[in-house]
């Protein structure tokens, strides 16, 4: 079964980068388990000798860059022509839920920055309505506790730190909270809310930013 799902993983990553990457340009890379295949098929196009540059959205995808040679520079030096991300939910709206391997707010900042944003899954993680993954709030660790009880104010919802009393800290040295709202009626209010809250970096939710999204399943690979 993990094998299966694997090799579906890679080939939507290696499809996203045959359909959307050209030689010559910038891309975003993103971050977990299905980002990992486009950025393999990525440093193979470089030893190829395409000239791609890209911007990473976490250390653990610039360690990965690096170790394909892939050149990387700083987000906003170049005009991002795409970039490609995994994510953790997907809904019939293409709002998504991302961050659940804690790389959030860069995921975000390179989405927002490219000029096309396309999501690569595996069929599992479509949904109607985003909500029933742990929803990740990236928070400033000094306010955890604060923004917790803010966010119980909104809506019946279980907010946990995660990593508990070991917490995990993001590349940007916050916290993550992980909120299980269940499915989410108004996912960009629900996001403008939270981002409202002081303390809060960013929220997983992504509304009206993707694009494009490819989906692997049985079948091969289609567009939604
Ligand atoms: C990283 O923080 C996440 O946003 C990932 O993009 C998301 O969790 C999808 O990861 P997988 O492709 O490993 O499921």
């Amino acid at each position: 079964m993990a094998a299966r799902v694997d090799e579906r993983k890679r080939a939507v990553g290696f499809a996203a980068v045959d359909r959307y990457v050209r030689d010559r340009t910038c891309i975003g890379l993103g971050t977990g388990s299905t980002a990992y295949w486009a950025i393999e098929r990525v440093g193979e196009r470089v030893a190829a000798g395409e000239r791609i540059v890209a911007v990473a959205t976490s250390r653990e995808t610039e360690r990965l860059c690096r170790e394909r040679s892939i050149p990387l520079v700083e987000l906003m030096d170049e005009e991002i022509a795409v970039a490609l991300d995994g994510a953790d939910e997907v809904a019939a709206d293409l709002a998504l839920i991302k961050g659940g391997g804690g790389a959030l707010f860069r995921e975000k900042a390179v989405a927002l920055a490219a000029r096309l944003f396309v999501v690569i899954v595996t069929e599992e993680k479509l949904v109607q309505r985003v909500g029933n993954y742990p929803l990740p709030v990236e928070v400033v660790p000094f306010s955890a506790t604060y923004v917790t009880r803010e966010i119980e104010a909104i809506a019946p919802v279980s907010v946990s730190r995660r990593g508990g009393a070991t917490p995990f800290v993001t590349d940007n040295a916050n916290w993550i909270l992980d909120c299980r709202f269940g499915p989410i009626d108004d996912p960009a209010h629900l996001d403008e809310l939270l981002r409202a809250i002081h303390g809060v970096v960013t929220s997983g939710l992504f509304v009206d930013l993707a694009d494009e999204v490819l989906v692997a399943g049985p079948n091969g690979v289609r567009s939604l």
